[in-house]
This record gives structure tokens, sequence and C-alpha cells, in this order.
């Protein structure tokens, strides 16, 4: 199985769309082969795509592929490689949440890169790894996420590093037990410390999950921090909260079209804003994915192909696997 998705992801002539449902795959199966697929396609020598290694470096950082580590530091150190790529690598170091001296020093210098996306996730990632804090995450997901589900069954701290989480957080949330008034105010401050207003957006992420009431209230919040934040950093990463959240409400919506529809908002955060358009699959944003299908900057384009595909999958409960096979995914 593992052969076949790695086969797949490998196949330029096929559509963006299989090649990420062959990714999923792989990092649902999580062994060793799957790894070195996905550590193939993070070479920009062999993957011309840089949405397709983006999400090879998020899915090793996700199955904590501690034989990942080597490599992930090479391409978060490679001032040639795409930002968003570099940007997820350092991502993924610290989600391994191993406190590896080597991945302390790569990050430790990666703070100081230029480049915006890399310094701050970096340094992100090292406040998270020296405070040894308790993994926070996402039990519940979008079809993306419940295709990529871990096939190994996880009872709490699982050896290889697994969790119970369909998603690890970068950061870990804030207390439950935080205020509304507190969260909202922290995430929506520019002048904030970023790793409280992602503690912030999480919080509020998680008391959207335990109570329905809240739920709209917690996503209108994310959407104005989407209409108002200088930060591409948290803009990408609040519009993968929302596609994780399903919200109905129009004002996160709105949000997230506003920023897919900005050729110059980062394409960091317009990818994450149509990959969460295709998530929450109301019918009305189909137009606006199919619109930017074309666009001229290939990671939107590519985006929307892929948020297309996760919107069917949405609204049938399944995906389409590479040989057209019909796979349910588990809600
Ligand atoms: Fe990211
Ligand atoms: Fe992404």
């Amino acid at each position: 199985m593992a052969v076949d998705a790695a086969r797949a992801l490998r196949d330029r002539a096929l559509p963006m769309e299989a090649r990420f449902t062959a990714l999923f795959r792989l990092r649902s199966l999580g062994d060793d082969r799957s790894v070195d697929a996905l550590l193939d396609a993070l070479d920009a020598s062999v993957e011309p795509s840089a949405l397709l290694r983006h999400e090879c470096a998020f899915a090793l950082g996700q199955m904590r592929a501690g034989r990942a580590i080597e490599r992930l530091i090479e391409v978060m150190e490679d001032e040639g490689e795409d930002g968003m790529v570099r940007h997820e690598c350092a991502e993924a170091l610290g989600a391994m949440a191993r406190r590896e001296s080597r991945a302390i020093d790569a990050l430790t210098r990666a703070c100081g890169s230029s480049t915006r996306e890399v310094s701050e996730t970096a340094s992100l990632a090292l406040r998270k790894l020296k405070s040894g804090s308790v993994d926070t995450g996402s039990t519940v997901g979008s079809a993306k996420e419940r295709a990529s589900a871990n096939e190994r069954v996880v009872d709490g701290d699982d050896e290889s590093g697994a969790t119970p989480y369909l998603s690890v957080d970068p950061v870990p949330a804030m207390a439950a037990s935080t205020p509304m008034e507190t969260l909202e105010r922290v995430v929506l401050d520019d002048t904030e410390d970023m790793y409280a207003r992602y503690g912030a957006m999480f919080a509020l992420r998680n008391a959207s999950y335990a109570s329905a009431s809240s739920s709209d209230a917690c996503a209108d919040v994310l959407g104005r921090v989407l209409a108002t934040s200088e930060s591409a950093l948290l803009k990408h990463e609040v519009c993968y909260v929302l596609g994780q959240l399903q919200s109905a409400s129009p004002g996160a919506r709105d949000a997230l079209v506003r920023c897919l529809e900005d050729a110059r908002e980062h394409p960091m955060v317009r990818h994450e804003a149509a990959e969460a358009l295709g998530s929450i699959a109301h019918p009305s944003t189909k137009d606006y994915l199919e619109t930017f299908a074309k666009d001229p900057e290939p990671i939107i384009a590519e985006s929307c192909e892929v948020a297309l595909s996760i919107m069917r999958a949405e609204q049938d409960n399944v995906f389409i696997g590479v040989d057209g096979t019909v796979a349910v995914i588990g809600t």
C-alpha cells in the first residue's frame, strides 16, 4: 500500500489532488517506507511543487518522524528554498517534541533568518521545545486530516511519539479556564507576544469544540484576526484553525475569501485560506475556488485544486484514491 502511494506521490503526470491523496495516505501509514517517500518529495530537485514539498514537511512533523530531522534542518536552512517550505520544516522540528541538540541549535540559528516566516516559526518552535510543555491538539478535523489519521492505535504516550490528536498544535493552547474576553483581546492584539497569541487562538478553537453555542462567536473573532493582523504567520494558522472548526459563520467565511482573493497577501496565507474554504465546504465558495484554481501563482492554483477535492470529500465523506478506489473517511 505504501508502495502504491509512494509511486502516486512521485507521479507528476497525476493531478495534484491525486498526489495529495497519496500524501495523506503515507502520513496515515507512518511506516519507514512512507517516511522515505515523503523525504524524497521534500527535495526541490525532485519535486517542483512548493505546495507539495511544504505538505511533506508538515506531514513528517505531524508523524514525528525522527529520521527526518537531519533533512528538515537542511531544507529549513536552504536560503534558495521557498519560505513556506522552510517555515514548515521549522514547525515540523517543533512538532517532533524531541529536545535534540541538533534541532535546538538549528532552530536557534533560524531565529536570526531574514525571512520573517522562518524566524518567527523557529522562535515559536524553540520556545515550545524548551518549555517541555504538554502537547495540545485537535481530535476532530477536516476530511484532509481524517484521511491522514494515524493508523496505529495510540493510547497516550506511545514510544513512536504518536499522539491521540489528528493534529498537534505548534504552541500549546492556553488553559481552558482563561476567560473568553482575555483570549479575544490577546489574539487580536498585534503588539502581543506571538506565542501568547497562538495559545489564545488554540484555546478559542477548543472552546468552540466544547460548546456549540460559542462556536460561531469564536470563528468570528478569528475572522477578525484575518482582517486586521499584520502577521502572515499568525494569519496562516488562523486559516488552518478555521478549517478545523468548519464553522458556518458567514463572517469567518468572508474573511477567508478576502484573504484568498488578495493578490498582495502572502501565498502561505492564501493557500491556507483556500484549504479552509474547502474544509468548510460551503457551496457559496466553490466558484471562488474554481476561479483561483487558475491563479498564475502555482501555490494558489494548486491549493484551490486540492481545496476543491477536500470540499467534495467533505460533502460525500469519501476520498477518491489514486487507483479510482473510493475510501470512506472516518468522522
Ligand atoms: Fe504552516
Ligand atoms: Fe499548509
